[in-house]
């Protein structure tokens, strides 16, 4: 039976388990890390805020990078617990991205690092973090992309899946569809067999104008390929990354 959790991370043992996961297999830090990392902007003397700042480490690295301030806030009290224990130096609240309470117009720049797929209204979030951010501030966060959400997995044989956005064709009739890119929905996916991980998608369009709704303008988008390394590490991972972006990134400004 899998487990179910509303949020995966307020549970105890998934966070155990992301844990070990993430620190065996940092398959992240070959395509999301390094495109994240080269898009902050300048942070001497700036005010920061990580959201969905995990176990902490990318509070250290914003510390690192000359912010004056930092402040983690993440929805998980385990997260939270690690995070203190990490970066035991910054300010870190157990609050939601959905209801950010901190006074208007008090930060330079909000970092979220592949967090926000997991709130079901991503404009909440966008008109959240527009209120906290000073008068040019920046927004910088990355996300699953939506087209690796897109595809339908089709089941070919006992060991063999497809993972596809298209259609077949009987002569010249369409026969049948595979996946869908308008619709914005929850997905169940299964983590580690056994937990079963909430998340939101919506098609590309439907984030740019939640953000431009809120008043964000884009400075730039980015859909990272994995870096060279990854091609050794990760050969399987690479394959597939160099063709099909798998995270995508924003960079707003108020
Ligand atoms: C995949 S982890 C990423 C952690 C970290 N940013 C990193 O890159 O290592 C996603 C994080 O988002 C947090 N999260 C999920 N829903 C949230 C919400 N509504 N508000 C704030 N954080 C949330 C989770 O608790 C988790 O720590």
């Amino acid at each position: 039976m899998p487990k179910k959790h509303r949020n995966a991370y307020d549970s105890e043992d998934f966070v155990r388990k992301y844990i070990v996961f993430q620190r065996k297999d940092p398959h992240h830090k070959y395509f999301d890390k390094p495109a994240m990392h080269k898009a902050i902007p300048s942070l001497k003397g700036k005010v920061v805020l990580a959201i969905g700042c995990g176990s902490g480490s990318e509070l250290n690295y914003l510390k690192k990078k000359g912010a004056d301030k930092v402040v983690g806030i993440d929805s998980s009290k385990y997260m939270v617990a690690l995070s203190k224990l990490n970066a035991p130096w910054a300010e870190i609240h157990k609050m939601s991205a959905s209801n950010l309470d901190f006074k208007a117009e008090s930060f330079d720049f909000v970092y979220s690092d592949l967090a926000i797929h997991y709130i079901r209204d991503i404009g909440k979030v966008f008109s959240e973090v527009y209120k906290i951010l000073k008068k040019n501030g920046i927004f910088l966060f990355s996300t699953t992309h939506p087209i690796e959400d897109t595809l339908e997995e089709v089941k070919l044989s006992k060991h063999i899946k497809l993972k596809i956005l298209g259609y077949s064709k009987i002569g010249k009739k369409v026969n049948k569809v595979y996946g869908d890119y308008f619709t914005p929905r929850q997905i169940k996916n299964r983590w580690w067999e056994e937990d079963e991980v909430v998340f939101y998608y919506t098609p590309i369009s439907y984030i740019i104008n939640k953000a431009i709704r809120a008043g964000f303008s884009i400075q730039q988008v980015l859909e990272p390929k994995p870096i060279a390394a990854m091609k050794k590490a990760y050969p399987d991972f690479y394959k597939r990354m160099i063709k099909i972006p798998f995270i995508i990134i924003f960079k707003l400004k108020k």
